[in-house]
């Protein structure tokens, strides 16, 4: 499996505001995420950014094939309304749920054209048994878009291999604003996460994109 984390964020480390307006970076940077995403098997989100931006995560900037999509949902949260459901049968959505999800909702979901994939029995989902779960359906390339409790999930699994942040030149402030990495955090500088620096673009928009990998 290969895993790339993607996101914008503020100077300040935002990927949204305190409301949860995430519209952060410009049309040229989400042409660039368009691209990885039809480079990508599968874009993978939390089920909280399907809540608040209701994203299609298509590929609409740039010619390119759709990845498939997975919502990262354990109680099967998803709203039989969201743009994700709704075009479903069209393009491949995947719902990694646990054992706890409610059955009904799944049949519904599964009704409206998507795969529901159980992952862990209770309380958040394995996402360590979901990407194997993905990898037994031939999805090999995954871009994960966030948000910051997925990322934390994720980035402790160790499985990453690349980062790509790309920071706008704007500040949000918030105490509660959503940051890149969210979750219980490490106690002490040693025990965090080391990456190197493999790349950087300035853009005319005033945007910088980095791009990392992890030190292992
Ligand atoms: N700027 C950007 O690049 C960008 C990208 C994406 C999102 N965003 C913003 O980020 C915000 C949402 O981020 P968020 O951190 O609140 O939520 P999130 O990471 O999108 O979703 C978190 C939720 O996913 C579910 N989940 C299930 N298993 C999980 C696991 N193992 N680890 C983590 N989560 C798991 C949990 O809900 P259940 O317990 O119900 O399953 C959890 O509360 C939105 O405002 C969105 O606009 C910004």
């Amino acid at each position: 499996m290969q895993v790339t984390i993607n996101a914008a964020m503020t100077i300040d480390g935002k990927i949204a505001t305190r409301k949860g307006d995430s519209a952060i970076s410009s049309k040229d940077d989400l042409a660039r995420v368009h691209r990885l995403r039809s480079a990508a098997d599968a874009v993978v989100v939390g089920i909280s950014t399907v809540i608040a931006d209701n994203p299609k995560l298509t590929v609409r900037l740039v010619k390119g094939k759709n990845p498939a999509r997975v919502i990262v949902d354990s109680n099967a949260r998803i709203p039989l309304n969201s743009q994700i459901l709704l075009s479903a049968s069209k393009v491949r959505t995947i719902i990694a749920v646990t054992k706890g999800a409610p059955k009904e909702k799944i049949l519904k979901i599964k009704d409206m054209g998507a795969v529901v994939v159980v992952a862990g029995a209770k309380g958040s989902v394995d996402v360590n048994k979901m990407f194997l779960a993905l990898e037994e359906m031939g999805i090999r390339k995954v871009l994960v878009e966030g948000g910051g409790e997925l990322n934390w999930s994720i980035l402790q699994t160790g499985i990453i291999d690349d980062l790509i942040v790309t920071i706008a030149p704007i500040i949000a402030g918030g105490r509660s604003a959503t940051t890149l990495v969210e979750g219980e955090g490490f106690a002490k500088i040693s025990d965090s996460i080391k990456f190197k620096l493999i790349r950087v673009l300035r853009k005319r928009s005033g945007e910088v994109v980095l791009h990392y990998k992890p030190v292992r």
